[in-house]
């Protein structure tokens, strides 16, 4: 029951317990989000859509590399952190953060030239409508990474049952990037913490051509 509540506030943080769960991720997420960052390659100038931004660690660090940050999540505890977190880059015009859903992202085509993806695909309901979403802002060249703690890891944590949580390998995680019309360069196995694996995906967009 009470695991049960814990991977149902990690899915969507809601009031007290929901902003306690905002600080501990702040702190155990540290190491997958510099990792997944360091793999997004975020140059000054470009703009980036962070999904499932969470309290906005990832955001604080892009911004600070001179990035324009846009994060999305449905957690209105989440945007209030990440908003204190990011306030100064908030009122520099460089964060951006919005209330909403993957599915549908409130960006034009072509929008963004990178998006990140940090603990947040095990949520995602319908990964062919997400992607989808995401080949549709993301730049004919731009590139989007994905960060799970790999399903070996996961499958003793008894938070992060079926209910509330997909798991992925490596090869669960490239078939979905496949299926939704994105070319992986390969998921990389990361050490996450003490024994924990993750899965880093990094990819592009399958070309126009290919897709026909
Ligand atoms: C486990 S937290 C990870 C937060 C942050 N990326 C990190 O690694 O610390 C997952 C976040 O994704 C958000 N989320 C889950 N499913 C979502 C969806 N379909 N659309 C938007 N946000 C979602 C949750 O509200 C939560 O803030």
């Amino acid at each position: 029951m009470v695991w049960h509540a814990i991977g149902r506030q990690l899915r969507h943080p809601r009031g007290w317990s929901g902003r306690l769960i905002g600080h501990v991720m702040r702190l155990v997420n540290d190491r997958p989000n510099r990792l997944a960052v360091s793999a997004l390659d975020v140059q000054p100038g470009q703009h980036v859509l962070e999904l499932g931004c969470g309290p906005g660690a990832a955001i604080a660090r892009m911004a600070a590399r001179g990035a324009l940050v846009t994060g999305l999540d449905q957690s209105e505890a989440m945007l209030r952190q990440a908003a204190r977190r990011n306030r100064r880059h908030m009122a520099a015009g460089r964060v951006a953060l919005h209330h909403g859903y993957c599915r549908r992202l409130p960006l034009e085509d072509g929008a963004v030239d990178r998006v990140l993806a940090v603990n947040v695909a095990y949520f995602w309901d319908d990964p062919a409508e997400v992607l989808a979403e995401i080949r549709r802002v993301l730049a004919e060249d731009g590139l989007l990474v994905i960060y799970v703690t790999a399903a070996d890891s996961m499958r003793g944590w008894k938070f992060a049952g079926a209910d509330t949580h997909r798991l992925y390998d490596e090869a669960a995680l490239t078939s979905l990037l496949t299926a939704g019309g994105f070319v992986s360069a390969g998921v990389e196995r990361v050490t996450a913490g003490p024994g924990v694996t993750g899965l880093v995906a990094r990819c592009r967009k399958a070309s126009a051509r290919k897709e026909t």
